[in-house]
């Protein structure tokens, strides 16, 4: 699939049907992410993949109703998480940018990022969600306190032809000097 089309064509999905991923393809889309830049190469996306019908369910449990229903039928669920005290600082571990912390969630972005992308082109489809019990779902994978979750990607197979959203104008938002 060429580049421009895989970016224009990925939606966010909200109805699927289910189909079993294995964990060859879980590996596959982990490996499209750590392909993506970081903050001195400092590599802070960790990631948690619920693929077992027990696995799912209980991650599915952690999220809003309306992410929850959203996500029925998904092959699995990714959730993604940002290891602190890495990006953005120094070598004791102090953050120096003007962002603070920020570059984490940049990091674990662009490798997110990667993931949909790398999803959409051999076929499935992804829900990027930002809402969700934290303390459920760090206590169900055992997260560790210096990892923050920041998302939960959900993977499968579309049951929906989703309505691309309406997009500013590019004059909108960028200025050129
Ligand atoms: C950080 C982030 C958090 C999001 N959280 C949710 C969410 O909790 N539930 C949901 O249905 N969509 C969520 N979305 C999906 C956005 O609504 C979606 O990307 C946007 O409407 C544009 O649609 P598109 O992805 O099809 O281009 C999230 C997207 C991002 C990047």
């Amino acid at each position: 699939m060429e580049i421009k089309e895989c970016i224009k064509g990925r939606r966010s999905v909200r109805k699927y049907a289910y189909e079993k991923i294995e964990r060859e393809v879980i590996e596959e889309l982990i490996k499209a992410g750590q392909y993506a830049p970081s903050w001195k190469n400092s590599q802070t996306p960790r990631y948690y993949a619920a693929i077992s019908e027990g696995a799912i369910s209980a991650v599915n449990s952690c999220l809003p109703d309306f992410n929850a229903e959203r996500t029925m039928g998904v092959g699995a669920y990714i959730v993604t998480t940002a290891k602190k005290g890495l990006s953005g600082c120094n070598k004791d571990g102090e953050y120096f940018s003007h962002l603070g912390n920020g570059y984490e969630c940049f990091d674990n972005g662009l490798a997110v990022e990667n993931i949909v992308l790398y999803a959409h082109s051999i076929g499935y489809s992804t829900l990027i969600m930002g809402l969700f019990d934290e303390g459920a779902l760090r206590q169900l994978l055992s997260i560790p306190d210096d990892e923050d979750i920041v998302v939960v990607l959900a993977v499968g197979r579309r049951d929906v032809e989703p309505q691309r959203p309406e997009r500013k104008s590019t004059e909108e938002i960028l200025k050129i000097f």
